[in-house]
């Protein structure tokens, strides 16, 4: 079944088309990967899941983009919801400079929960599912800008998840990150897959390949092929899509 159905979808950044004649079924609690060179639409196209590009002034977007069948573009969505509904992760860690439980506790709070030990439980429970409790229990006060990037990313994914998404949107989630914490984020990702819809963007075909269950290639603004990450990188059906991921350019 599909979480999110996207529909004819085309983006504009003022006179620039950046997304074209998008149609996609990203399918419920499984991975799917973006991939593609850069400056393809990947971010634009994450971005757009949660209704971020709002924020830019001069972004455009026509056709449907539905979360359980409800177009989020509609007139009256509810996009503060939406977010709760749909996190994002982004490429740089980008805790709040407040200690590791303020920035966990920050939106359960935005969402109305005051109770501490409500907050305790659910500090716990999204640091224990972000793979990052046993490092940070004893410094919970601490700033989280004062742990390493790998922790930090940890945090990041754990205050997503504290206020009970159904799909998280990572953006290059381990770019910035040393090879050990990359391992350490790809097993939370496949850990997470059971329970959530995860979009993750990489430029690492090998990571999309260990992660994934679907993978989507862009190419200049449009999906060349979609399908199953196997038959994606085992059996390409486009020539496209065999030249880029046998590395013939990108
Ligand atoms: N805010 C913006 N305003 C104008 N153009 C943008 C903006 N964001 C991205 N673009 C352009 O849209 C295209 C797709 O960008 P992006 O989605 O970031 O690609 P990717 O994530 O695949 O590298 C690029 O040509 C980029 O320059
Ligand atoms: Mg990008």
């Amino acid at each position: 079944m599909s979480k999110i159905s996207i529909k004819n979808m085309d983006l504009f950044y003022g006179d620039f088309q950046a997304l074209k004649n998008v149609n996609l079924e990203i399918p419920e609690k499984e991975v799917t990967a973006f991939i593609g060179p850069s400056g393809c639409g990947k971010s634009t196209l994450l971005k757009s899941l949660n209704r971020m590009n709002d924020l830019v002034s001069d972004c455009r977007i026509t056709g449907d983009i539905l979360l359980d069948g409800d177009n989020i573009y509609a007139k009256n969505y509810n996009v503060n919801l939406l977010r709760k509904r749909v996190g994002m992760v982004f490429q740089q860690p980008n805790p709040f400079p407040k200690s590791i439980y303020d920035n966990i506790a920050y939106g359960p709070r935005t969402h109305g929960i005051k109770d501490k030990h409500r907050l305790d439980e659910i500090v716990e429970r999204s640091l224990k599912q972000a793979a990052i409790w046993d490092e940070v229990k004893d410094k919970l006060n601490k700033n989280a800008l004062s742990i390493s990037g790998g922790q930090q990313q940890r945090i990041c994914i754990a205050r997503a998840l504290a206020v009970e998404p159904e799909v998280l949107l990572m953006d290059e989630p381990t770019s910035a990150l040393d090879p050990i914490s990359t391992n350490k984020i790809e097993d939370l990702v496949r850990q997470l897959r059971s329970d959530y819809t995860i979009v993750i963007v990489t430029h690492n075909m090998q990571q999309a390949g260990r992660v994934s269950d679907k993978t989507a290639f862009f190419l200049v603004g449009e999906i060349c092929e979609f399908g199953d990450t196997a038959q994606i990188f085992q059996n390409p059906h486009d020539k496209r899509t065999e030249d880029y991921i046998s590395g013939k350019f990108g």
